[in-house]
């Protein structure tokens, strides 16, 4: 079956390991297959839900696209585009904002963790992005949603609005139920200091995440000071389960290699850490130092990266524009 992929990443900086193993690779494989129309997103309209430097977006939207270029995403093959140059997004936005329920957006759970504790200080934005990323989906009539597990939540809301507005508006079908693409394996990274948190670019620790720009020796120093028990390497799975920290290197070790953790746990069975962070160092220089490499160097280029994004986004609008006509003349406009 031809699947119509849509995905979004925010630029807001410091894209890393968990980012790459989670989502993006992800993005590269769908690519890969012949009969797949892939659509990947820069979401910088989900950026401005927090703070930022205006300089510093700006850059971060370059750094973002040079990220997907680099891991292996060519715009001869998918659509690669920023989403505040499609101006439906947001228009899209309103318009399905009006179908959703605030109950629903009550129970996100990411919410509550970015809002933090004092939810009143907290911008509407971050109250309605998911409806922002309803939006982004279906304005494309996507079928399916490669994201990380944390994304999980919203795209059950994006199917919720999708369905009410169709009921609502007595169309079946007219808006796609998008389905979701999560990893079933090694799905969510996890800190390297801290093996029940997950790698996040917002992290104040560097230590914590191995960045897609970090070089060579970041690398490898990263991977040395990564926390770890005072055991010995694990022998099985359940043995792994108690210990989060080796979980969590045995599962990034067996992401990036493409094997099993079984093949991780035997590959290891009987040596001592130093040489598994060795070996897990090398990986990640082997894997990881490549898209790094490539992205300084893109960056050096932001004519090219801008007209990537500036063809990207009139390939996005053509389609963007006619779903929301469409949806508008269904309202009654
Ligand atoms: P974000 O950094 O929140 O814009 O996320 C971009 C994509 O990376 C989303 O699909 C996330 O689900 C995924 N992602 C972010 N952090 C992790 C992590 N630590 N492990 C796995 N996937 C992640
Ligand atoms: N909310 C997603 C995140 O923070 C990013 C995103 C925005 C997205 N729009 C999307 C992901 C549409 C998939 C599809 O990671």
């Amino acid at each position: 079956m031809s699947k119509k992929i849509f995905s979004g990443v925010q630029p807001t900086g410091n894209l890393h390991l968990g980012n790459y193993l989670g989502a993006i690779k992800n993005f590269v494989n769908l690519q890969k297959e012949d009969k797949n129309s892939c659509i990947y997103c820069v979401v910088d309209l989900h950026a401005i839900t927090v703070k930022q430097d205006p300089i510093i977006l700006k850059r971060n939207i370059r750094e973002t696209t040079a990220t997907f270029l680099a891991s292996g995403l060519d715009p001869k093959k998918s659509i690669i585009f920023n989403q505040s140059t499609v101006p439906s997004h947001s228009e899209g936005s309103w318009l399905l904002g009006c179908v959703a329920r605030m109950g629903w957006l009550n129970r996100m759970t990411q919410f509550k963790e970015k809002a933090g504790k004092d939810k009143e200080k907290a911008s509407v934005g971050l109250y309605i992005y998911p409806i922002l990323m309803a939006s982004d989906i279906l304005l494309y009539n996507s079928t399916h949603v490669p994201v990380g597990e944390d994304q999980k939540q919203h795209l059950e809301l994006t199917r919720d609005i999708a369905q009410k507005f169709n009921l609502d508006f007595n169309c079946p079908n007219f808006l796609t139920i998008p389905e979701p693409l999560i990893q079933k394996k090694f799905s969510r990274i996890m800190s390297l200091k801290d093996g029940k948190k997950k790698m996040s670019k917002s992290d104040p620790s560097d230590q914590s995440r191995i960045n897609l720009t970090d070089d060579k020796d970041q690398i490898v120093n990263k991977i040395k000071k990564a926390k770890t028990d005072s055991g010995e390497l694990p022998r099985n799975e359940d043995d792994l389960k108690k210990r989060p920290e080796i979980n969590n290197l045995y599962g990034i070790f067996s992401s990036v290699q493409d094997q099993e953790l079984g093949e991780t746990l035997s590959e290891f069975k009987g040596k001592n850490f130093s040489e598994f962070k060795n070996t897990l160092a090398e990986a990640l220089v082997e894997k990881i130092f490549p898209i790094s490499r490539e992205i300084n160097k893109l960056l050096k280029d932001e004519k090219y990266i801008d007209q990537v994004l500036i063809e990207g986004s009139i390939k996005a609008e053509k389609i963007a524009k006619k779903k929301v006509n469409d949806i508008k003349n269904i309202i009654g406009f």
